[in-house]
């Protein structure tokens, strides 16, 4: 199986000129874009605003939200998520925490709490701009997540079976593109989960801005690209599943310094 999956990952590899050239443009624009400073400082911007601004039915700011550091403090909370709530006796992530709040604060609907979590064009997401504002409040603070708590355990040892499971067409898991040093697809280096220092570099620098993209995109947007690049169904949003992974991901990620938003390709 091992040496199936080496056979596709190769044949990805072999890819037409002009894809090359995409590629090595793309990596012109980065570098200028980093030249410039990262757009993302506009997302940001446009999060802290939401976060203050009185809104939904409630007509109420986020300001009181408890992303699990206390009611309003944002300081390190991103870095250290997922994490246990007592008051919903759940795991969530960040954005699982978001809808909670806009809906307990604001009064919106589940439905409209989860609502466009990803931009398309012409269409910006709210969630992807508060995102980015509450993770940039944890810039610098290393990573600390906790797995005391045994639902907290659970989502761990839940989220790493998820990230060996292997299915879909290709046979792939996570592990298979992630589980190696030095493997890439195309000009891109695939980070190695299971090395510290890697599993750190990736789980740090989102949010990040896509240049790409044109977007910020969320960690839940990184893995629902990633469950598509394995050829298994799209996961839902702001699902269980999501956030057991993510808190594998952060795990290994440990002490590692937060500094997101990030800039990638
Ligand atoms: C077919 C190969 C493939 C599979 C399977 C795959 N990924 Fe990825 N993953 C990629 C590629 C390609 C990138 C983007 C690398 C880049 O742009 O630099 C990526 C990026 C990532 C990143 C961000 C790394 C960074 O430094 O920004 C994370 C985290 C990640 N994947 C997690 C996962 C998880 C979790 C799974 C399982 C649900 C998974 N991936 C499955 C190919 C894969």
């Amino acid at each position: 199986m091992k040496r199936q999956a080496c056979l596709i990952l190769s044949a990805l590899a072999a890819l037409p000129a002009w894809a090359q050239t995409s590629a090595t443009d793309e990596i012109a624009k980065y570098r200028q874009m980093l030249a410039d400073g990262n757009p993302a400082e506009l997302w940001e911007m446009r999060g802290e605003e939401l976060w203050k601004k009185k809104a939904g039915p409630k007509q109420a700011s986020l300001e009181t939200c408890d992303m699990g550091q206390g009611p309003g403090v944002l300081k390190g909370a991103y870095a250290s998520l997922p994490r246990f709530f007592k008051d919903t006796g759940k795991v969530m992530d960040a954005e699982q925490r978001l809808a909670y709040c806009r809906m307990t604060i604001q009064g919106l609907t589940q439905a409209e709490a989860l609502a466009n979590p990803f931009a398309s064009p012409g269409k910006p997401s709210d969630i992807e701009a508060i995102m980015s504002y509450v993770a940039a409040e944890s810039r610098g603070m290393p990573m600390t997540v906790s797995t005391a708590h045994p639902l907290e355990k659970q989502a761990y040892e839940v989220g790493k079976k998820l990230f060996f499971y292997r299915g879909g067409a290709h046979d792939f898991a996570c592990a298979t593109c992630h589980g190696t040093d030095g493997q890439r697809i195309r000009l891109q280096e695939l980070p190695n989960i299971l090395n510290k220092a890697n599993a750190q570099a990736a789980y740090t620098t989102w949010p990040a801005y896509r240049v790409s993209q044109g977007e910020v995109r969320t960690m839940q947007h990184r893995l629902m690209d990633c469950f598509r690049q394995q050829r298994f169904p799209e996961p839902v949003y702001a699902s269980d599943a999501v956030t057991a992974l993510t808190m594998y991901l952060a795990k290994s990620a440990e002490g590692g310094k937060f500094d997101a938003p990030a800039l990638k390709r």
